[in-house]
């Protein structure tokens, strides 16, 4: 495929005050002299910010790291990421096309963005609001057919399901990524057939969970904060009409931080590590965040099992993935789990 600068192009480019921030410290990352190896993270925000990569964004990109305009040209034609032309004002659709989901119905997604945005990829609808393309394999495949919107995936599409989705983000809304057929994550279509002794803590996996508590799905990143630009309203929609009210779970990260303690009770924590998932380093990450004993970890609602899952770095996802906030229950009140009796044998890993 050809990959040209679009022919339409504004004046200038530049990132926002914290984006500029955020861009240096990426450049700082580098060694005197090998500032350009930031190329990508910088191009990447500059198309979060504006949705696009312009030529402006581009050259301003290639100045603040000292390339040539034609280097920088160069990494942004040739990765399928960057997009060289306008995309949706509201969302940018990519519908993977790869075997697995072309096999279990991509091609009639595609009929569905045909007939809803436009006849042809790359195109912007008649509104200017929505855009779709065509990409490869997102990673997915046990949740075929899938599309990406912004930054999430939504799962376990059919034509219908799909284009509900589309009418959904048409009036404002930000719809609810992950499976759209009942499954928690990727276990076989009729049921889990393994680990079935354990109990679901969460409506939403993971992903999802931290999806809705971001609430930054099709959210231009300006650097203030996942909320900065939420959705406009509809076009079509009445004078005056509000952009839809971020969901519940978008409230700021910081809100939904679990309650955390300055020290252990009695200067006596519980040993976290009896938790299956936890080792070492995720208790001194856990203490460094205040938590201390299992019925803190009891307590924690799904928002802020979002939070702490966000900020263990390096473990992003384990608090539900492991199921810390079951086993904390059982252990807070005394009881045992499988993981915790091995734990104390001397068999815990
Ligand atoms: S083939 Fe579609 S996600 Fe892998």
């Amino acid at each position: 495929m050809l990959r040209r600068l679009h022919h339409d192009q504004p004046d200038s480019f530049a990132f926002t005050p914290v984006n500029l921030e955020w861009a240096k410290k990426q450049i700082a990352k580098y060694p005197p002299g090998r500032q350009a190896s930031a190329i990508i993270p910088l191009l990447w925000r500059a198309q979060e910010q504006e949705g696009w990569l312009t030529r402006p964004a581009i050259e301003y990109v290639a100045d603040m790291l000292g390339m040539p305009y034609i280097r920088a040209l160069e990494v942004a034609t040739f990765y399928f990421m960057f997009q060289l032309q306008p995309v949706g004002s509201v969302a940018h659709v990519q519908v993977c096309g790869t075997t697995p989901c072309m096999l279990c119905g991509a091609e009639a997604l595609i009929e569905v963005c045909r007939a809803k945005i436009a006849a042809e990829p790359h195109r912007l609808s008649d509104d200017g609001r929505f855009s779709w393309e065509e990409v490869e394999c997102l990673g997915a495949c046990a949740n075929a057919p899938m599309v990406q919107i912004g930054k999430d995936f939504y799962e376990d599409l059919t034509p219908e399901s799909f284009a509900a989705i589309l009418d959904a983000l048409a009036r404002g809304e930000v719809p609810r990524p992950g499976p759209q057929n009942g499954r928690f994550s990727s276990e076989p279509a009729g049921g889990a057939t393994t680990l079935t002794q354990l109990p679901r803590s969460h409506d939403e996996n993971a992903s999802v969970a931290l999806a809705l508590a971001r609430g930054d799905t099709i959210a231009r990143i300006t650097g203030e904060g996942a909320q900065a630009h939420p959705p406009a309203p509809a076009t079509g929609a009445p004078p005056g009409a509000q952009p839809a009210a971020p969901p519940e779970e978008a409230a700021p990260a910081e809100a939904r931080r679990p309650e955390a303690l300055a020290a252990p009770r009695d200067g006596r924590p519980d040993d976290l590590k009896r938790i299956r998932g936890v080792g070492p380093k995720l208790e001194e990450m856990l203490h460094g965040l205040g938590i201390f004993h299992y019925d803190q970890i009891a307590a924690w609602t799904d928002a802020e099992v979002a939070w702490v899952d966000e900020h263990l770095e390096g473990f992003r996802g384990r608090v539900s993935r492991d199921q810390w906030v079951e086993q904390a229950r059982i252990l807070a009140q005394g009881g045992e789990t499988e993981f915790s009796q091995r734990f104390d044998e001397g068999g815990g890993s």
